[in-house]
């Protein structure tokens, strides 16, 4: 009965969405956690390309989904991806909890308005009302799904308090945000249900339960580059948390790390590049934010992030992503270590802001296009070039822990493993 638990150990977009789609295959159910609909998870299956924001990825293998009390619900962004799931793939099991959180409009113009005030220290959030959506939730104000279902009388009232505290600040009122909300919270009544016990029967029945993190852990509220992170839990142990059932359901952990680093949004990134480099793998890889559109910052590995992420998590194995986007190369670095800092990961902007990257620089592997795809795909692993594999296992030497599966494709099909 394996509850496998998948999570991102960098800064978020580490292809989680197409590592979900691939280790969901003959799952029973995938469970989303943390986050909201300001994760934005591609995934590529039979030439068919969803981009999805509540539901989690592997539903497209699954075809079942959960999401549990931890996540912050946006109701129109979880229909947008119902639909869009359902044009190509028919109907799906939707579970959603009724514990969990909703994020309302105003959460989305309180981020635009937070992000204003901080004029130059700009976190670079996705403006999809994340951190508001929190510190209404923290604050014990907060409106969950089931308080709109039952129409809770108290919190209804908290809510409305903690709206005109808000609105009094924003100068605006609107008056017609809880009819919206209720007509919207009606239409998924029918989804609504306990996601602990659902995950808890599937394990029981000797079936497989994936629980698919958003973001990455480096964008952790306490163990990211605080205050540049996201507002909830993004490391393996928030599965249990945020899904409602104890942390014995999760006996794998599956860390998914791209050969390369990237980062959309503001904050201290040690090993980015500002080199043609950079702008040559945001342009193979199609680096802009699923969500925001933005351009991604780019840069080489960095071991000491990751040895940081591999221990936060308890990291059994590493998918690796993005093989085929490094390849081409003359050389390729990984930081092995900071100088200028003291040991562990730093804590602080200002100390990340002086750790000098130290690089091994390895050579670079042929390009990997279609048609190596495709032995890839027959051979598997042996059929890697050479230095490529040298690089799989530099990645293993570093972080001492074993790298399963190697993503060499934008589909699902493309993996290997090792
Ligand atoms: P928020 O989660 O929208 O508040 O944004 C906080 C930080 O997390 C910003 O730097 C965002 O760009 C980043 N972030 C949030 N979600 C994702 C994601 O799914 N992928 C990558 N970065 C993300």
């Amino acid at each position: 009965m394996p509850g496998i638990v998948l999570v991102g150990l960098q800064w978020g977009d580490e292809g989680k969405g197409k590592a979900s789609a691939y280790i969901s295959r003959g799952a029973g159910l995938t469970v989303r956690f943390n986050g909201g609909a300001n994760a934005g998870h591609t995934v590529s299956v039979g030439g068919k390309s969803f981009s999805l924001h509540m539901i989690p990825a592997g539903a497209v293998s699954s075809r079942s989904a959960a999401l549990g009390p931890g996540v912050y619900l946006d109701l129109e962004a979880l229909f947008k991806d119902l639909e869009q799931l359902e044009q190509s793939l028919g109907r799906i099991e939707l579970v959603v909890s009724p514990r969990a959180h909703l994020v309302l409009d105003l959460h989305k113009e309180l981020d635009k308005s937070l992000e204003l005030l901080r004029s130059g220290e700009r976190i670079g959030t996705t403006l999809r009302g994340i951190g508001p959506a929190a510190m209404h939730k923290y604050a014990r104000l907060g409106l969950r799904l089931c308080d709109i279902l039952e129409e809770d009388a108290a919190s209804l009232s908290a809510a409305h308090l903690w709206r005109s505290l808000w609105e009094g600040l924003l100068g605006r009122v609107e008056e017609a945000w809880l009819s919206r909300l209720r007509e919207l919270a009606e239409r998924v009544r029918g989804f609504v249900g306990d996601v602990g016990g659902r995950i808890e029967r599937e394990l029981c029945s000797g079936g497989k339960v994936v629980f698919e993190g958003a973001q990455g852990t480096m964008l952790d509220i306490d163990h990211g580059t605080y205050p540049y992170v996201t507002s909830s839990h993004t490391v393996s142990a928030s599965a249990s948390t945020g899904s409602g059932v104890g942390i014995k359901a999760i006996s794998r952990v599956i860390g998914v790390a791209k050969s390369y680093t990237t980062r959309v949004g503001a904050g201290p990134f040690p090993t980015e590049l500002h080199s043609p480099i950079a702008d040559e793998l945001r342009r193979r890889g199609g680096e802009y934010g699923a969500t925001t559109g933005r351009p991604r910052r780019i840069g080489w590995l960095d071991a000491v992030q990751l040895r940081y992420a591999c221990r936060l998590n308890s990291v059994d194995e590493i998918f690796l992503t993005r093989v085929d986007t490094l390849s081409g190369l003359p050389g390729v670095k990984v930081c092995l270590r900071y100088d200028g800092v003291g040991e562990g990961f730093p804590e602080t902007v200002a100390s990340l802001q002086r750790a000098l990257p130290i690089y091994r620089e390895i050579p670079g592997w042929p390009p990997i296009g279609d048609e190596l795809r495709e032995r890839l795909r027959r051979e598997g692993y042996g059929a890697l070039p050479r230095e490529a594999r040298r690089f799989v296992e530099l990645v293993e030497e570093e972080l001492g822990v074993p790298v399963r599966y190697i993503g060499v494709g934008p589909g699902v099909e493309d993996v290997v493993e090792k």
